[in-house]
């Protein structure tokens, strides 16, 4: 079996580090445009095999996507990143020709494939690959939920100084700012977050979760990869591993919590095949509004791919 990456910057070649050490399968493809960069972190990979004492090859080709025919899983991480100062949204207009073009070349050699979008923004960049593809939502959708948990998990077992395996919760919406982190649906062993912190010191980490991205933008100057790309692995785990894991992702929404034709973070049961089911939750009003003003802020960027008239 084999999984493809395309993009080999620091999001593609974590991913790939990660799925070879998990041995998900026998190989990844890494793909790139710059010239010798995908066959030099494939090969850094491979060579990371004999100490790390996994067998899954390595694999990277500049621009050639024959390499890629009959992948399972097709991860699509290319695009610019993000730089201090810039939303988003900004990076449209570019990652948007790359993440057509890149769909529309793995497709031709990997039809069967499920496609896991992270390129931003993420939610648009997922509706253009959706587009592009012409694949049913249940094998075309995006990570961010996994990892925008992930940091607000993170910055709750730092604030209480427990271990973050402990901490379940449940994030939703677009990955932006209005992404709606759900402290109602946050346990630690199962005890409410409610009881265990006040709702000042939830607020703030709730605020420092939307802006988790760039926190790490304003740090580094570019966006985040190690997160990112163990996140987006541990989807294709799950999907490979037909684990039926309950995940927030990126899909085309089609009345599911009474949004339709707009991509959004909501609960998935993830395993063979892709996107099993949507899970839809009962939100309270305050929920809701968040959920929907966050609809509305990824709908307004889908509108502007629309008026790029690329499909
Ligand atoms: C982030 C980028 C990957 O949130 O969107 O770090």
């Amino acid at each position: 079996m084999k999984i493809t990456v395309i993009g080999a910057g620091n999001v593609g070649a974590t991913c790939a580090d990660v799925i070879a050490r998990k041995e998900l399968v026998n190989e990844v493809v890494l793909v790139d445009i710059k010239e010798g960069m995908a066959e030099g972190k494939s090969l850094d990979l491979w060579q990371t095999a004999p100490v790390e004492n996994y067998d899954t090859r390595l694999v990277g080709v500049t621009n050639d996507y024959k390499a890629t025919a009959g992948s399972s899983i097709v991860i699509i991480t290319s695009g610019l990143p993000r730089k201090p100062g810039m939303s988003r949204d900004d990076l449209i207009s570019t990652n948007a020709r790359i993440v057509k073009e890149v769909t529309e070349k793995s497709i031709k050699y990997s039809p069967d494939a499920i496609y896991i979008v992270v390129s931003n923004p993420l939610d648009v960049m997922t509706y253009t690959t959706k587009l592009a593809s012409g694949k049913d939502r249940k094998e075309v959708f995006g990570m961010a939920g996994i990892l925008d948990t992930a940091r607000f998990k993170a910055f709750i077992a730092s604030a209480l100084d427990c271990s973050p395996k402990d901490i379940q919760t449940l994030l939703l919406g677009g990955h932006g700012d209005t992404m709606v982190p759900l402290p109602r649906f946050t346990t630690i062993s199962g005890i409410p977050l409610t009881q265990l912190m006040d709702k000042e010191t939830i607020d703030q980490i709730v605020d420092r979760t939307r802006k988790g991205g760039g926190e790490l933008v304003k740090l580094m100057g570019t966006s985040a990869w190690y997160a990112p790309g163990a996140a987006v692995a541990q989807m294709a785990e799950a999907i490979i591993r037909d684990q039926n894991r309950i995940f927030p992702v990126c899909v085309e929404l089609n009345g599911e919590f009474g949004i339709s034709n707009t991509f959004l973070g909501v609960p998935v049961k993830l395993g063979k095949g892709g996107i099993k089911e949507i899970i839809e939750i009962d939100l309270d009003a305050d929920e809701k509004k968040l959920l929907t003003d966050s609809a509305g802020a990824v709908r307004s960027v889908m509108d502007v791919l629309d008026g790029m008239k690329f499909f």
